[in-house]
C-alpha cells in the first residue's frame, strides 16, 4: 500500500515511516521542511494549517496515518482545523483508510489538549471515509523529554495522586502498522504501556537514570484535566497493551539485551521533530537518536 504520513517527523512518525516500509509498504511523509526522497520514502512539503501541500499529499494514497499535531500548546490548530482540512481534500482525491491518532481519555475527560483531540475524532468519524481511531497514552519519550524540562530546579513540585500509564513509541508503531495493513476497523481502539506507576515512581526513575539527586515536594496539580487523570480516566486496560516497562526503557536490564535490542529500546531526550534530518531507512524505533543511554550504578 502507499500510506501518507502526517507528523512524520515527529516523535511517533520517525517510529512509524520505519515500521511501515519494513511491512512493505511505501511511505509518502507530509512535513513543513523540505527533504529529499529516499528508497520508498516520499517527501511531500506541506502545511495543514495553510493547506499548501495537502492537494498533492493525499493524491493516490491507500491509507493516511494523521498523526500531525501543534501539540498542548498549540490550540488544536493543526488537531481541528488542519485535520478538517486533510480530510476534505482526502475526499475529494479517493478513499483513504484514515488512522487517526488520539489520546486515552479523550471521550472520557475532553478537558484542555483532549478536546481537541475530542473534535478531530468525530471530524474522522464523520467525514465519510474509512476510519480507525487509535487512542494513545503518554509516550515514554514525551515523558522524559518533559522531565529534562524539571533538570535544573533544586526540587521536583510532584502530585503522587496522579496514576501514568506510560508507552514505547516502538510498540505504538509496531500496533499503528498493523492496523494500517489490516484495513480499517471502524472503532477507536485504546493501546497504552504495561503498568500504571505514579508520578512519585516515574520521577524517581527518571531521576536515577539521569544520575541526579532532588528532593520532590508534594503538591497539588490543579485543573480538570489533572482531576480527571487522578481518578483514572486517562488509563486504560486494554489489550494488547506494550511491553516496555518505563523502568526498562530507561534502566535497561543489561543482562538480557541483545545490542540490536539495547539499539532499538534507548530513551530519547527529544522529539525528532527538533532533530537533524535523518534517514528514516535506517531506525527501526524513532526518537533514540544522539541519546546515551543511562548505564545501571
Ligand atoms: N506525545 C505523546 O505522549 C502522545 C500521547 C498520546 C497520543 N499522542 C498523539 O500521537 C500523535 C503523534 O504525536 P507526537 O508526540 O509524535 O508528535 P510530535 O513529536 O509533537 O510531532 C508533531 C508533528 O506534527 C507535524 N506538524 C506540526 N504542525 C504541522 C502543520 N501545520 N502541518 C503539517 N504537519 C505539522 C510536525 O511535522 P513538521 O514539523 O515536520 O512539519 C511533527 O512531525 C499525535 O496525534 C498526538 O496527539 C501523543
Amino acid at each position: 500500500m502507499r500510506i501518507l504520513v502526517t507528523g512524520a517527523t515527529g516523535t511517533l512518525g520517525g517510529a512509524l515511516v520505519p515500521a511501515l516500509l519494513k511491512a512493505g509498504h511505501e511511505v509518502r511523509a507530509l512535513s513543513r521542511a523540505k527533504r529529499e526522497d529516499r528508497g520508498n520514502v516520499e517527501w511531500i512539503w506541506g502545511d495543514l494549517i495553510s493547506g499548501k501541500g495537502v492537494e498533492e499529499a493525499v493524491r493516490d494514497v491507500d491509507a493516511i496515518a494523521h498523526l500531525a499535531t501543534s501539540g498542548r500548546k498549540g490550540r488544536g490548530a493543526v488537531d481541528v482545523p488542519g485535520t478538517r482540512t486533510l480530510l476534505l481534500l482526502a475526499r475529494q482525491a479517493g478513499r483513504p483508510h484514515v488512522l487517526f491518532t488520539s489520546m486515552v481519555g479523550a471521550d472520557r475527560a475532553a478537558h484542555g489538549y483532549l478536546r481537541h483531540k475530542l473534535e478531530a475524532e468525530r471530524l474522522v468519524t464523520e467525514c465519510g471515509l474509512d476510519w480507525t481511531i487509535l487512542r494513545l497514552t503518554p509516550f515514554h519519550q514525551w515523558l522524559h523529554h518533559r522531565l529534562g524540562g524539571f533538570a535544573s530546579l533544586p526540587a521536583l513540585p510532584v502530585d503522587r495522586s496522579l496514576p501514568w500509564q506510560p508507552v514505547h513509541t516502538g510498540e505504538v508503531a509496531a500496533r499503528a502498522a498493523a492496523l494500517l495493513s489490516a484495513g480499517p476497523e471502524g472503532r477507536e481502539i485504546e493501546f497504552g504501556g504495561p503498568e500504571a506507576i505514579d508520578t512519585e515512581a516515574l520521577v524517581q526513575t527518571w531521576l536515577r537514570a539521569a544520575g541526579l539527586r532532588r528532593p520532590c515536594v508534594p503538591v497539588r496539580y490543579p485543573g480538570r484535566l489533572y482531576a480527571a487523570q487522578r481518578a483514572g480516566l486517562l488509563l486504560t486496560d486494554a489489550l494488547p497493551q506494550g511491553e516496555i516497562t518505563w523502568h526498562d526503557y530507561l534502566l535497561p536490564p543489561e543482562a538480557i539485551l541483545s545490542d540490536d535490542f539495547a539499539s532499538e529500546h534507548t530513551a530519547s531526550p527529544t522529539s525528532p521533530a527538533t532533530q537533524p534530518e535523518q534517514d528514516p531507512d535506517l531506525r527501526v524505533y524513532g526518537g533514540d537518536e544522539g541519546y546515551e543511554r543511562p548505564t545501571r550504578s
